[in-house]
């Protein structure tokens, strides 16, 4: 019998299957549907620093306006007039979603300075988050912030978070850090178990008729998991931190691909916006197919077989590859 039992963010689960932060965790018909398809654990959808600050409606209507250039994953998203953003609401809806799955549940907090907002943490411990996902969408317009200060800031801000809880942190990062495998070390010594790589970049896009910058949410695709695989490859089994994929995981090839280069959890929205949440069914299906196939036993068995530290050719991993497509043009798609 295939083993797909997985570890992560000091959790024993049925498999590495997560449904990451999203409005799936919104509407408990979806998050007991994500469960019998086999959703191992739940990331909620974030509280924002922002929200807990100002405590306004003010930035409910903001998002909601927002949302209506979502195009393509607004159709999915459940009924927003029956949630509340606020602090409390969400407390609420985690203890809601806690009682409907069996499986791990954990917060989700977004914000990128260490201030008073941060002991939202405690009190996602206490309504009963199994673990929490720290999202830092640090977005540095200063030009006197130096890349030294934008890291400090973030040690800060997780050194802080973990002094409020003793479930287990995990980091959610976009991928434009300049030693993405050096914070990945500090990360652990600042308190993390985990780190989730990478946040999507969601840039505005610019209207140019009305001369404004416009918000712009697309649902990825799998070509989004190179750069997520790029990096756990390097990282895995060079840094004590365990290390999830979030971004472009759509069917069970990406699944193992993120397996191979170390994940221990491997994280999906867009699919199942797309698909819906039964996708997750198929996707179990395929992956213990072909595990069977290539005749591996367990999902342990797969981890970072592909990392930079185990594949043949480790110059894949790094400037040999470059130099190699750019020579011979390896596959051009155009
Ligand atoms: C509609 C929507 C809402 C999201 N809300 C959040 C959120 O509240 N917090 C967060 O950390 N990530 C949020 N995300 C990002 C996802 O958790 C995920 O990291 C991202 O979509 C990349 O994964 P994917 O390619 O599987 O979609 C959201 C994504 C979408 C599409």
């Amino acid at each position: 019998m295939t083993d797909l039992t997985a570890c992560y963010l000091g959790h024993n689960l049925p498999n590495p299957l997560i449904v990451s932060s999203s409005p799936i965790t919104r509407d408990l018909d979806q998050v007991r549907m994500a469960e019998d398809s086999g959703a191992a654990a739940f990331v909620m959808h974030s509280l924002f620093e922002e929200q807990i600050e100002s405590e306004s409606l003010d930035l409910h209507h903001h998002l909601e306006a927002g949302s209506e250039s979502y195009a393509e994953s607004l159709s999915y998203f459940p009924n927003m007039q029956t949630y509340n953003t606020g602090p409390d609401g969400y407390l609420e809806q985690l203890r809601r979603v806690k009682a409907a799955v069996r499986g791990p549940v954990f917060a989700s907090l977004n914000g990128t300075s260490a201030g008073g907002w941060v002991h939202y943490a405690r009190l996602v411990e206490e309504a009963g988050a199994d673990g929490l996902e720290l999202n830092v969408y640090d977005i540095p317009t200063d030009p006197n912030l130096t890349s030294q200060q934008i890291e400090d800031r973030l040690m800060e801000l997780v050194r802080a978070i973990r002094q409020q809880i003793r479930i287990p942190l995990a980091v959610k990062l976009g991928p434009f850090y300049t030693a993405p495998v050096n914070l990945l070390t500090r990360l652990h010594g600042a308190g993390a178990t985990a780190a989730v790589l990478f946040n999507r970049f969601y840039q505005p896009d610019l209207n140019i008729d009305d001369l404004d910058a416009v918000p712009h949410l697309k649902l990825s695709h799998s070509d989004e998991l190179l750069t997520r695989l790029h990096w756990v490859g390097v990282a895995y089994g060079r840094v004590p931190i365990e290390l999830a994929v979030t971004g472009g995981v759509h069917s069970a090839r990406d699944v193992i691909k993120c397996i191979m280069a170390g994940a221990s959890g491997v994280m999906l929205t867009s699919a199942l916006l797309r698909h819906g949440v039964g996708h997750l069914r198929q996707l179990l299906a395929d992956l213990r197919h072909w595990m069977e196939e290539k005749e591996y036993e367990s999902i342990a068995q797969m981890r970072g077989s592909l990392s930079l530290n185990k594949v043949p050719d480790p110059t894949a991993f790094e400037r040999g590859n470059y130099m190699r497509v750019l020579r011979q043009g390896v596959g051009p798609t155009w």
